[in-house]
């Protein structure tokens, strides 16, 4: 598994130490953490837990944690450092920076729509956020975030389109703005992979805080595709609340596992209904995202209601969350997602924030 910062394996970074396992199929596992205060200890343990629970022998983990003595945390700067040196860089988005997947295991459970009005929270902080919509064949984030023109290319790279919000700024790239629909819909397999490669490989991505990317329901390719070159990307997964839903998404998720993709929370849309009268109503189901999210052991990050404005604001371009009270829901998610699941790159502080200070402090002893 991948430290969530430095994006380099901690086996190879030596942050754990020895592994045992007994007949009984408990396994004890030493992980060193760069700092005491790790942010990043919850994540770190999780996918610790997981990858050990992954193997057929181990049935329970207990993990014994700790933090490096000040050289073993040197010689896993170094480490890191020689690492991402020899990665050629594939893209112009560095490792540091979060990319998040919005995916679903079906179509119409308000993927879209979520990502916009998430692009346009983040970016309502003053953030600079990307979003690629890598739905081939049902692309719609143009028209959810009321941004349209012509892609232009500068440097032999695609320029995504922008637009303002507040202080901060939304940067789209979309098959819609590149091809026609009907174009697009003769794509399969080795073209759409190529086509997603070069969103990311020949676009100027440069100074964005977040990719959001959203993608077709249940394509596998497309979202191995993108892990490949972008490895620090995790997903948000997107169901309705009837249980049926959920185990659609379920399915989405054991793909993404298997794919070496974390899943980082469950976001349930379409929650209830509360009518003029002021009573609320479970049109589809309850429970689903709750469920899934505990079958995952991830966090459930929101439930969102069905809510007119939500589905007007898509038609106008105009993403609900840009008149929705400061802490309404759709804002409190960009704030979950800002504080404890993908906390933007230079905020965190076990590792990378720490590399210059360590450099220095080494250096001086040397
Ligand atoms: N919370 C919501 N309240 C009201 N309408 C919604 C909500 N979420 C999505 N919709 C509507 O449902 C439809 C499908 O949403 P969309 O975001 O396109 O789903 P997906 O991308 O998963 O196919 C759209 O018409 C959208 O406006
Ligand atoms: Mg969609």
């Amino acid at each position: 598994m991948l430290d969530p910062e430095l994006g380099a394996s901690i086996v190879e970074l030596g942050m754990v130490g020895t592994i045992s396992v007994d007949e009984s199929g408990r396994a004890v596992v030493e992980v060193s953490l760069t700092t005491v205060g790790c942010p990043l200890r919850g994540q770190i343990e999780r996918d610790v837990r997981e990858a050990a629970l992954a193997l057929d022998e181990v049935s329970q983990v207990d993990l014994v944690m700790g933090v490096l003595d000040a050289p073993a945390k040197a010689a896993l700067m170094r480490k890191a450092r020689t690492i991402a040196q020899s990665r050629a860089p594939l893209t112009s988005i560095p490792v540091q920076t979060p990319v998040l997947m919005i995916a679903s295991g079906k179509g119409g459970v308000g993927k879209s729509s979520i990502t916009a009005n998430l692009a346009v929270a983040l970016a309502s902080t003053g953030r600079t956020i990307g979003v690629l919509d890598a739905d081939i064949w049902g692309f719609s984030l143009g028209r959810l975030l009321g941004v349209s023109g012509d892609v232009q290319a500068r440097a032999g790279k695609m320029q995504p389109l922008e637009r303002t919000i507040g202080k901060g700024r939304i940067k789209l790239l979309s098959m819609g703005l590149l091809a026609d629909e009907d174009q697009a819909l003769l794509w399969r397999g080795l073209m759409v992979q190529k086509a997603v490669a070069q969103f990311i490989e020949e676009a100027d991505w440069s100074d964005i805080d977040y990719l959001l990317i959203d993608t077709p329901p249940g394509t596998g390719d497309i979202a191995m595709t993108l892990a490949r070159l972008l490895p620090q990307m995790g997903q948000l997964l997107v169901t309705t609340p009837a249980i049926a839903a959920q185990r659609v998404a379920a399915r989405a998720a054991d793909f993404a596992r298997k794919s070496n993709i974390r899943v980082l929370g469950v976001i349930e849309n379409m929650s209830g209904f509360t009518c003029e009268c002021g009573k609320r109503h479970h049109l589809f189901g309850e429970g689903g995202g709750e469920a899934l999210s505990r079958s995952l052991s991830v966090p459930l990050l929101a439930e969102i209601d069905l809510d007119p404005e939500i589905s007007e604001g898509g038609d106008h371009g105009e993403p609900a969350v840009l008149h929705e009270r400061s802490d309404g829901i759709l804002h409190q998610l960009a704030e979950r997602i800002l504080v404890d699941v993908a906390p933007p790159a230079g905020a965190v502080g076990c590792s990378a924030r720490m590399l210059d200070a360590i450099d220095r402090a080494v250096g001086n002893a040397l």
